[in-house]
């Protein structure tokens, strides 16, 4: 039989309930912490929803923490509008679009659009990484300092391309945004434990150039794509402006002003 890729388990006994409605949605194998064979675990603790490679010593798990850590100093001490994303997707003063994230991946370019005042649809295919964003939009719900920001944020589990082929003319969002998983790099002990686990959990995103389109032909202003630096344009589709930092580039496609 073949190993599976992932399984569920729960961190402690008082947390069995709320598995039980988690993988009602997920319908993934239950296993003893740390038992089975899947490659991951998906482990539900007091605390909150992680991702473990199973059985492999010395591997941080990956969670989503909007609270606490990287993106809570992001939010504190980040460049704000200055900040490259933020120019890509077209913040300025008393602007904020609305912004349509049709990869959310972990939530992190969302939150931070969401801190600078954008209000977000996100959407997520894969069902274990939404699982982990949406138990990190909770935590972050129930803390003073972030329930604001994550209130502007909304998640959807599903394709993004079903998704706006789904949108009728009124529906159409402000600005559609898309980090699609980037092209595998041959050395691989540089890529981050976290971007292992998302290769084996989603693959490489083959569809992207399928998505670029339909978010061209949906976009009332504009498309964002995030690259690699040096990486090429998504579909061979040369972008308006390209906006450069020294390891990531945005591509945007404009289909009309976003005002001044
Ligand atoms: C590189 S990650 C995005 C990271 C994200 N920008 C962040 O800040 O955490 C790409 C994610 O997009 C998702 N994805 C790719 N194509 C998608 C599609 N057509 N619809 C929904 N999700 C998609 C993948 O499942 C993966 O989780």
């Amino acid at each position: 039989m073949n190993r599976p890729l992932v399984a569920l388990a729960a961190g402690q006994p008082e947390v069995e309930q709320a598995l039980d409605e988690l993988n009602r949605q997920l319908h993934l194998p239950r296993v003893l912490p740390g038992g089975g064979d899947s490659e991951l675990l998906l482990v539900l603790t007091s605390e909150r929803l992680e991702l473990r490679q199973n059985g492999v010593a010395g591997q941080g798990p990956v969670f989503v923490d909007f609270v606490s850590g990287r993106l809570a100093h992001r939010r504190l001490y980040g460049d704000g509008r200055a900040q490259p994303l933020a120019r890509a997707i077209g913040l300025k003063k008393g602007r904020n679009p609305q912004v349509l994230d049709a990869t959310a991946g972990l939530g992190r370019d969302a939150f931070v659009l969401a801190t600078l005042g954008c209000e977000l649809v996100m959407l997520e295919r894969s069902p274990v990484i939404a699982a982990l964003l949406r138990n990190g939009l909770e935590r972050a719900l129930a803390d003073d300092q972030t329930a604001q920001v994550v209130r502007r944020m909304q998640l959807h589990c599903g394709d993004a391309i079903d998704y706006l082929n789904g949108l009728d003319h009124s529906q159409k969002p402000q600005v559609i945004y898309m980090d699609p998983m980037y092209p595998h790099r041959k050395k691989s002990a540089l890529v981050k434990k976290e971007m292992r686990l998302f290769r084996r959990l989603v693959g490489e995103d083959a569809d992207s150039a399928e998505l670029l389109s339909a978010a061209r032909r949906h976009a009332r202003h504009r498309v964002v794509v995030k690259r690699p630096a040096g990486a090429a344009w998504v579909g061979d589709e040369k972008p308006a402006m390209e906006i450069k930092s020294p390891n990531t580039r945005y591509d945007v496609y404009v289909n009309s002003g976003l005002g001044s």
